[in-house]
């Protein structure tokens, strides 16, 4: 999601992983684990990702990652500190045990350093309809990692949550976010004109929209053909 549901003003209160080249051919075999995802996140076991729960002491491997420009360009401006990003985490648990809302930590074999953020709110009661996004450091960009991750994340949406229609927003000027969407088989929906505040500017988003149906029809043709 472009606009991150958080704003630190609703708040009362490493070694860094090489990027891995090998990662680019990865094949995703998620392990869900089924559970109150509200008690507690499941851990999403990739081949070469995990998604995991967010802990305070993520906090300052993400500011590391995700508050570059390069990063924080075309989404709502991540926190500007370290404490920020606690307080940040601190939020994300307490909307996970409301049930509206996700946040998980992305990281990578060999590594539980945060290296960016998937996460996942509703739009509606009960989930039906839900927003996704996603940021991850730069540094990791173009090596498979968003890939592997959005395929744990959609899976874990549709199959875990029950969500039936997820959707992302886009600015348009985002090339990598429109592609990284494109390539995980969303359909681009609309022109959201005007739609989000970035610097003073309102800038244009594309809507993108997965279906339940398709995913899970996309994926049992995948598992039937590997067979
Ligand atoms: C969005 C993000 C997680 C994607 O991760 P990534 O590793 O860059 O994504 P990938 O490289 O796997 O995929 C991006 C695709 O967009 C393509 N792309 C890059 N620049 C592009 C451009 N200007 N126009 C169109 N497509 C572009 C890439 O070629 C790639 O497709 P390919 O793998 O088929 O070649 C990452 O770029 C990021 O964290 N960006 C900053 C945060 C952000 O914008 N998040 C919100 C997105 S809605």
């Amino acid at each position: 999601m472009e606009q991150m549901p958080y704003r630190p003003e609703m708040d009362t209160v490493m070694t860094q992983p090489t990027p891995a080249a090998a990662l680019r051919s990865s094949t995703t075999t998620s392990e869900v684990v089924q559970s109150d995802w509200r008690q507690q996140l499941p851990t999403l076991r990739g081949e070469r990702v995990t998604l995991r729960q967010l802990r305070t002491s993520d906090a300052a491997s993400l500011f590391a990652m995700l508050s570059t420009e390069e990063v924080a360009r075309f989404i709502s401006p991540p926190p500007t500190t370290v404490e920020g990003f606690e307080r940040f985490i601190a939020w994300t648990l307490r909307q996970r045990s409301g049930g509206t809302y996700a946040c998980f930590a992305v990281t990578v074999q060999g590594y539980d350093t945060a290296i960016g953020i998937f996460q996942i709110r509703e739009l509606e009661p009960g989930f039906g309809t839900a927003e996704w996004g996603f940021a991850i450091g730069s540094g990791f960009w173009g090596t498979g990692v968003f890939q592997e991750g959005a395929t744990l994340m959609v899976n874990f949406a549709f199959e875990t949550v029950g969500v039936h229609r997820l959707e992302a927003r886009a600015a348009v000027k985002n090339g990598r976010g429109n592609g990284a969407l494109r390539k995980m088989g969303a359909v681009q929906e609309g022109l959201l004109r005007r739609s989000f505040l970035r610097n003073g500017e309102y800038l244009d988003q594309n809507l993108w929209t997965i279906l339940d149906e398709d995913w899970l029809l996309a994926k049992y043709i995948w598992e039937g053909s590997i067979q």
